[in-house]
């Protein structure tokens, strides 16, 4: 069944409150739901009440507190239908189901996990709760009481405030919880069980404190510290920047061990998957210390993007998804160096979110149909999603981007509300036309622009020709062009930058060009002498820019830009490239030429110690084998990509040997652990240069050492990285990966780890590892992490091990989607959105890739999910 946004329309009924109540039991739970309705204004008199369920047990119906008469309900496919309801006036229905969260394998709905209850309710899990309406536009106020075991279960939570507790006949306890702020069903949380807490408090702008609580395993305490601070930093932040206050008197977050996603941003009730909560020096590398500050961070940031201003249907998800990551973002960038997150940033929509835009799966920011929602929590609609929200403020200036989110706030606290309002804000605010601009939100596929140039010495004219192309995407064959804000700077030989008498072709806001056109000519006049052009700058535009620049041009912009982020993307244009190249060169088992520009040039800024380390550390990360894969563009051999760029390794290895083995020395961060942003680019330039050294030396001696002299899980694992992916039979790869596993045994999240590590070593040979693997009896089937880090990562992110030629490791992933898919629809579907660019594969490659996903279509009983995910990426 197809889902389609132009089928929205309001209720029939209008839901005033719910009250819920949940007798506790690991197999059967009770759940009492009674729900005060009104028939909405204008709808019709005869409507029936259509409620939302999904494998439901209904072991009562009462309307008004009496048994509902069977005639006058139907209970079928997953819908409770109800007629003969009044015209005017409230009535209550009153539903109760039994739940096994034990069974509830699928981790949606209420579930248990080492023994905590716990819920996962968006985008739809409410429903396999109590027949509702599931939908985000029905926003009612909750009362939820909680009946448990008092002993298994000495917390009982929700969202909203505390009312109250106590005890509940023989063995058993209450607790009452009030949500005052009205939210649709996929905000609800429920977890109760036994945990250890973190506490501390918030005083807000208006003087008002909160308590906050984090909830974490018995034990685990001392972990949480650090996503305490993130909270408390992320809480001010909002307020500083966005204006934006707490509205509770307690923020919680519990972290849990089994959860399919990040985390979810309950109203006042934030379920994590504790791998964004725990970290120490010890078990916890720089990146994800920054991804607890940036996920704890966001899922605060949702209760103003999200929750108090909701979406109206799913449709609208980039409306609380893209802004709120855009929030994220911001808040990472001042709390680190906002250059080096920019990259990052950068890298990540590249690797994610381009191949995803340039495949099969390719949809609009704001889709207009699915089949299945959960297959819609995508890069797309996330990154790019932010990278929209960005351009806004681009596009308007941080004075009027600003004056949009504040009357976006306050025209719309408490509505379900859709893209279009909330581009109107941004209208109304700053007085611009986006109406072009919004087909960001409506054409999917990445835009390609093309430019070149020509400087007429003589006339002092700088002219720059610019050509835009959407590609088509699946159901969108004819795009529009687009509005494309691009950043730039013309740079003179002098390293000033040339202030141009006049622009014609282009609107020019401040440093900001205005693509509009299919065609664009713009001409700069009164430049001295030939300027080099930078373009989209800090990456101003989610775009692929076609511009053959001489590579002087570039070394120059990578050397000497005011914008990090361009010099980062300079250096990536003088070496991607070069890697296609070189692919070619292995292809055909010819000669590798590296132009020695890529090299001294990478060096030159790698040894330039003006420049902050993680910054140096992101230029010595050379494009990956799927950046060099998506430049190549189609008909890739994953293998020659690798060979091709391992020669381009190895000539930078040799040549900046001397500066690695230095680096290597002087970055040591010795003496107590800090997670700061400095520190930690002090760890990434000195992990990077030991990769290079492996190379030059090819021995691990010196990674050996470092594995055995680290003293935080960011060298050791970097150490033990190295060692496994370059030195994969030498003995002391095997002594390391035992040491690691024996040391950190009890540690879920740091064996992780030890999965991933070892299902990314390149190769042939990965596949039989992985399999061996999967025999570890520390190998868990039914934990999400665990799968996502043997199973997943071994897709994802090892393109020789998973790309054989032979089409092994495509047979071993729809083996392992047949077998996941029964238990966790979600989690296979995501696993199999790996072969999302099968289609840019060689022909052999892609033809052992179709007919494993062949393979997966015709596999028995397959959820929405994983259907959904294989019926696309089959079509052609
Ligand atoms: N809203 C959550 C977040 O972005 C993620 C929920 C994902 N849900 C899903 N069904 N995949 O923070
Ligand atoms: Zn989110």
């Amino acid at each position: 069944r197809i889902i389609n946004l132009a089928d929205y329309r309001p209720t029939d009924f209008v839901l005033e409150r719910v009250d819920l109540t949940f007798e506790l039991d690991p197999t059967e739970t009770k759940c009492t739901s009674r729900m005060l309705f009104h028939r909405r204004e204008g709808a019709a008199t005869d409507a029936p009440l259509v409620l939302d369920g999904d494998e439901l047990n209904m072991t009562g119906l009462l309307y008004d507190g009496m048994p509902m008469e069977a005639e006058r309900f139907t209970e079928e496919d997953d819908v409770l239908t109800i007629r003969e309801l009044p015209e005017t006036g409230s009535f209550e229905i009153t539903v109760d189901t039994v739940i096994n969260p034990e069974a509830n394998t699928q981790l949606m709905g209420l579930y248990r996990t080492n023994g905590i209850y716990c819920t996962q309710c968006e985008a739809e899990g409410f429903r396999r709760i109590t027949y509702f309406y599931d939908r985000p536009d029905v926003l009612c106020v909750y009362t939820v009481n909680i009946i448990a075991d008092k002993e298994s279960c000495p917390l009982l939570l929700s969202n909203g405030n505390f009312l109250g507790g106590a005890g509940y006949g023989e063995g058993k306890h209450f607790a009452a919880w009030f949500d005052p702020h009205p939210k649709p069903s996929y905000l609800f949380a429920l977890v109760a069980g036994d945990l250890g807490v973190v506490e501390d408090s918030f005083t807000t702008m208006s003087g008002r404190e909160v308590v906050l609580k984090i909830y974490v395993e018995h034990g685990k305490e001392p972990r949480a510290a650090y996503a305490m601070d993130a909270l408390k930093r992320s809480m001010k932040w909002d307020e500083d920047v966005f204006g934006r206050e707490y509205d509770l008197d307690i923020f919680m977050i519990v972290a849990v061990s089994d959860f399919n996603m990040g985390a979810m941003e309950n109203k006042g009730l934030n379920v994590f998957n504790d791998k964004y909560v725990l970290a120490d020096p010890d078990t916890a590398t720089d990146a994800d210390y920054a991804n607890i500050e940036a996920i704890i961070a966001h899922e605060y940031f949702h209760n103003w993007t999200g929750n108090r201003i909701t979406c109206r249907d799913w449709f609208q998800l980039c409306l609380k998804e893209g802004l709120t990551v855009y929030r994220d973002h911001e808040f990472s960038a001042d709390q680190r160096s906002r250059a080096v997150k920019r990259i990052a940033e950068v890298r990540h929509l590249k690797s994610e979110q381009f191949p995803e835009d340039a495949g099969p799966l390719a949809h609009p920011v704001r889709p207009t149909k699915y089949r299945e929602i959960n297959n819609f929590y995508t890069t797309t609609v996330y990154e790019k999603g932010s990278e929209v929200t960005r351009m806004i403020a681009t596009i308007l200036g941080a004075e009027l981007f600003k004056q949009g989110m504040d009357l976006y706030f306050e025209r719309h606290d408490g509505d379900a509300a859709t893209i279009e309002d909330f581009v109107k804000c941004f209208e109304d605010a700053s007085g611009r036309d986006l109406s072009q601009f919004s087909l960001w939100y409506h054409q999917a596929g990445t835009p390609l622009v093309t430019v070149s140039s020509a400087f007429d010495q003589a006339k002092g004219v700088f002219t720059l020709s610019f050509e835009q192309m959407v590609p088509p995407t699946p159901g969108q064959s004819a795009k529009e062009p687009m509005h494309i804000p691009l950043r730039f700077g013309l740079l003179l030989a002098d390293g000033t930058e040339a202030q141009p008498r006049a622009i014609e072709g282009a609107e020019v806001t401040g440093d900001v060009l205005h693509l509009t056109k299919r065609q664009q000519t713009v001409t700069f006049s009164g430049i001295p002498t030939r300027p080099v052009v930078t373009l989209n700058r800090g990456f101003s535009a989610p775009i692929n820019l076609h511009f053959e620049q001489p590579l002087a041009d570039l070394a120059h912009v990578a050397r000497h830009d005011s914008d990090f982020f361009a010099r980062w993307q300079a250096l990536n244009d003088i070496a991607l490239p070069n890697l296609v190249e070189a692919a070619r060169g292995a292809r055909n088992a010819g000669e590798i030429a590296v132009d020695p520009l890529l090299a001294d040039t990478l060096i030159a800024v790698a040894g330039d110690e003006t420049l902050e380390p993680a910054f140096r550390a992101q230029i010595l990360a050379l494009p990956s084998e799927a950046d060099v894969a998506r430049e190549h563009g189609g008909n890739n051999d994953p293998d020659a990509i690798r060979a091709g760029r391992e020669a381009v390794l190895e000539v930078v290895a040799h040549k900046g040997a001397e500066l690695f083995a230095a680096l290597f020395d002087r970055n040591h961060t010795r003496g107590g652990f800090t997670p700061d942003a400095a520190s930690a680019g002090k760890r990434a330039l000195r992990n990077a240069a030991l990769g290079y050294l492996a190379i030059a030396e090819g021995r691990p001696d010196r990674a050996a050492k470092a594995f055995e002299t680290a003293d935080n899980m960011t060298d050791l694992s970097a150490a033990l990285t190295v060692l496994a992916h370059r030195f994969p039979d030498a003995p002391q790869t095997a002594e390391a990966l035992e040491a690691f596993r024996a040391r950190f045994a009890d540690n879920a999240l740091v064996i992780d780890k030890w999965f991933s590590i070892q299902s990314t070593i390149p190769g042939y040979g990965a596949l039989d590892r992985v399999r061996a693997l999967m025999e570890s009896p520390l190998f868990n089937r039914s934990n999400p992490n665990r799968v996502r880090a043997l199973v997943g990562t071994f897709a994802f992110s090892n393109p020789t091990g998973f790309n054989r030629a032979d089409g092994a490791g495509y047979r071993f992933l729809a083996e392992q989607i047949l077998e996941i898919d029964p238990k966790n629809p979600q989690l296979a579907a995501r696993i199999l959105t790996s072969m999302r660019s099968w289609r840019a594969l060689e022909d052999v490659r892609s033809d052992h890739a179709r007919n494993a996903l062949r393979t997966i279509a015709a596999g028995e009983k397959l959820s929405s999910d994983v259907s959904d995910i294989v019926e696309r990426m089959l079509k052609a």
